[in-house]
């Protein structure tokens, strides 16, 4: 069984007799609700550090919607039976008085790449990422912390904060882990209905196929068109956003020659699906 850790001060005490040992600690920040994607970071950062612990705390910072945070699934048991098949040295799964304690004010806003896409549909998201990722490292004192490439854009923000702010972390972006027929995990998949299900990895599709479209020379606008309409034909509700980027800056890029990534946010089922891949 993983040692499951709910106090500062435990983990503190933890992790600096580790460092003083000479360990190199990997974190794996998460909000729970575990599945192969996230178990995906802890191997990853088993295979590369000589602790590995991983946070799970719902932050409720983070939520723009009280109700999304409500309903937020949380499972710590049967997270911690798959994270001790990694395994992971510890768990760090914090109350919320525990990391937001009376008193607390400070907020870490990240700006530009924060600003459009998923920032700009879900204010105050990022700065509530930026602000408990921050005191994620503070906390665990960590070497290396891993993240998915899933959240392509939590991603480009975590690696700006580190940047800017000098934190001694080395940030790991992850593959995305997808199911067999292409759709990413994410613990929302659970919310689909069956049929929901089985359109969804046309999300996956209509990106993989615009994105070879543009390779091939259409232009970037018509090959979005195509993949936006296609969601609708299938029966998603909305299609919030897809955009080529530049793969760093999140800013709009036409510029074939820089990595470029196709980010895209839809409805299906009430469900908000994300998703993105290289271009
Ligand atoms: P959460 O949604 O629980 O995700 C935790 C980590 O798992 C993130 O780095 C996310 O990108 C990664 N992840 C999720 N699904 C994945 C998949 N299919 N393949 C690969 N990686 C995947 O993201 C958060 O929590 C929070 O914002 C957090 C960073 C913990 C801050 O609260």
């Amino acid at each position: 069984m993983t040692t499951i850790i709910r106090s500062v001060a435990g983990l503190r005490s933890q992790v600096r007799a580790w460092r003083a040992a000479g360990e190199v600690i990997g974190v794996v920040p998460t909000m729970g609700a575990l599945h192969e994607g996230h178990l995906s970071l802890a191997r990853r950062a088993r295979a590369e550090c000589s602790r590995v612990i991983t946070t799970i705390f719902v932050n409720p910072k983070q939520f723009n919607n009280p109700d999304d945070l409500k309903k937020y699934p949380r499972t710590l048991e049967n997270d911690a039976s798959l994270l001790a098949t990694v395994p992971v040295d510890l768990v760090f799964s914090p109350p919320v008085e525990e990391v937001y304690p009376e008193g607390f004010i400070t907020s870490v806003s990240v700006g530009g790449v924060s600003e459009p896409l998923e920032g700009r549909m879900r204010p105050g998201h990022f700065d509530g990422v930026a602000t408990v990722v921050t005191k994620l490292f503070g906390m665990t004192e960590a070497s290396r912390g891993y993240f998915g490439q899933k959240d392509w854009q939590q991603l480009q923000v975590v690696l700006r904060l580190v940047a800017d702010l000098n934190l001694p972390v080395e940030v790991v972006g992850c593959e995305t882990v997808r199911e067999a027929d292409g759709l990413a995990m994410s613990s929302r998949n659970l919310q689909l209905t069956p049929e929901g299900r089985a359109r969804a990895p046309v999300l996956y599709a209509a990106l993989t196929h615009a994105a070879e479209e543009i390779r091939a020379g259409q232009s970037d606008r018509m090959a979005i068109r195509e993949a936006a309409e296609k969601l609708r034909e299938v029966g998603f509700e909305r299609v919030e956003y897809i955009e080529l980027r530049d793969a760093a800056t999140l800013m709009p890029s036409d510029d074939p020659r820089r990595p470029r990534r196709m980010l895209a946010a839809a409805w299906l089922d009430g469900v908000r699906l994300i998703d993105n891949i290289p271009v």
